[in-house]
């Protein structure tokens, strides 16, 4: 039996043959590439997944008694949950320096609203010197090491359909100063797409199925399948500061958010958030909830307007706290998943326009409407298996500046802006003038580099610029 005819048995109970019907014409290098995809999707697990997400839409409805999750106040005097900031920070910072702490990047996403071709990662993001994203990061890395005396390692989640070109760009650019040793890459899994109506895996050409990363939430998976776990144990780490690629201005390693979800008493240590306060009921960002007394994240989509509008005495929204895909995560927690057999993440379901070729006759066809299903499977789902967990308020100029779409919100141009915001505040803190509108915006571009200051603090005692009206500043 050829390996075409073993995994033709294999896809027939499973009523997917049709994955290999125009194997005969492939070349044997192209027929054995169709065998290994068929094989990554696991054909064994197709049924159950079609049932439940494909041939059904499952409708998710709001837990009875949903209430907002508590959470840890930006400015630890206020509300009703005081904190002490120092001896939070002073946790984080013994995490840091006793090397227990490594960073994680989700960079497996396809960044199709940004239309940006090449991995999201190496998007030029800097305001001025085009600084890729990557870069970024491996410059805040750096700073964490320079301040701390242990340089994190930084763990990197690909995709199957970007990860060679990232190994190749960092090492086109010397790992940004990086120990190669100490920056681990692997790629995520991946999904089929299905045919909306059928349930049948679309083929994107008759020797490749439609495969996209199967979501961010993959990563819990991959982490431990890619051996990444024991290279983390191994290392002597024991948390993961998990941020995603699209973030310039991210706190790769923030000392207090680590020391919170390491030592209060109401954290187990599992699973943390950090969150940001909606600024209107209709920011579709997942909100922080508590249900039967666990943290858990429900997506925008499925909380309906009318909760999402509720709003307090003081004329605040109740379900204020907004996620921002930035997470700490015990190693132990992701490993207590992963021995789990039952274990799985979600998914969630997109109905999407997927190019596929036509099973009957062969022909390819480009839909007008969507005709496939997508599914994936998102990271804050694994927020609610956290036996307990802390959700921690930031703010948004000081760390959220995500690079979403081509134009407007989370843009390109909205990056930069609050990129120099940021900046500009952090010089006003340590005494520059920085030159500002009538509208109060700074009047100059500043571009701030992680190996310069990765918060405000680190200005003390820098060289500083002096920022003229229109002027543009590298730092
Ligand atoms: P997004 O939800 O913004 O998705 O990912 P995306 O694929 O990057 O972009 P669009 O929706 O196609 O425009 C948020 C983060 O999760 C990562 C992304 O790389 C980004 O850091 N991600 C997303 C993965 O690592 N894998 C996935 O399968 C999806």
């Amino acid at each position: 039996m050829t390996d075409v005819d073993a995994v033709r048995e294999r896809l027939r109970a499973v009523e997917q043959d049709h994955l290999v019907r125009f194997a005969g014409e492939l070349s044997d290098e192209a027929r054995a590439t169709l065998v290994r995809e068929i094989e990554s999707i696991e054909p064994e697990s197709l049924p159950r997944v079609i049932d439940r997400y494909v041939r059904q839409k499952p409708e998710f409805a709001v837990p009875e008694g949903v209430e907002p999750a508590p959470y840890y106040p930006n400015d630890p005097a206020r509300g009703p949950r005081q904190w002490d900031r120092q001896a939070a920070r002073a946790a984080g910072e013994a995490l840091l320096r006793a090397g227990k702490v490594a960073c994680f990047t989700v960079a497996g996403g396809q960044g199709s609203r940004l239309g940006y071709d090449g991995p999201k990662g190496c998007y030029p993001a800097g305001a001025i010197t085009k600084r890729p994203l990557f870069q970024f990061f491996a410059e805040g890395i750096r700073k964490t090491g320079a301040k701390y005396g242990v340089t994190p390692a930084w763990y990197i989640m690909t995709s199957p359909q970007n990860h060679e070109t990232t190994v190749a760009f960092f090492e086109a650019n010397d790992y940004f100063g990086l120990g190669r040793t100490d920056v681990v890459f692997f790629p995520q899994g991946v999904m089929p797409a299905f045919d909306r109506e059928t349930g049948r895996v679309l083929l994107a050409e008759k020797g490749r199925l439609a495969l996209t990363p199967d979501g961010h939430g993959g990563s819990l998976k991959a982490l431990h399948v890619s051996g990444s776990l024991d290279d983390m144990a191994r290392r002597g780490v024991e948390h993961i500061s998990y941020f995603q690629v699209d973030n310039p201005i991210v706190r790769v390693a923030d000392p207090v958010f680590l020391g919170l979800h390491a030592s209060v008493p109401d954290s187990s240590g599992e699973m943390s958030s950090k969150m940001l306060p909606k600024v209107a009921p209709e920011e579709r960002v997942g909100i922080f909830c508590r249900v039967d007394g666990r943290t858990t994240v429900i997506e925008y989509s499925d909380m309906p307007m009318e909760r999402q509008r509720e709003r307090l005495e003081d004329g605040s929204l109740r379900f204020l706290a907004g996620s921002i895909a930035i997470h700490a995560m015990g190693v132990e927690f992701v490993r207590r998943l992963n021995e789990d057999p039952d274990f799985e993440l979600p998914f969630h379901r997109a109905d999407k326009k997927v190019a596929c070729v036509d099973v009957e006759t062969g022909e390819a066809l480009t839909p007008s409407v969507a005709n496939a299903v997508k599914l994936e499977r998102f990271v804050f789902d694994a927020v609610p298996l956290a036996r307990a967990s802390i959700v921690y308020e930031t703010e948004r100029v000081e760390e959220f500046a995500p690079i979403k779409n081509a134009e407007g919100t989370d843009s390109p141009a909205s990056s930069t802006a609050i990129q120099t915001e940021r900046a500009a505040r952090w010089l006003e803190a340590v005494g520059v003038d920085v030159p500002r509108g009538a509208d109060g915006e700074a009047d100059c571009v500043i571009e701030l580099s992680p190996l310069t200051a990765v918060e405000a603090e680190d200005l003390r005692g820098v060289d500083l610029p002096k920022v003229e009206r229109g002027a543009r500043v590298v730092m």
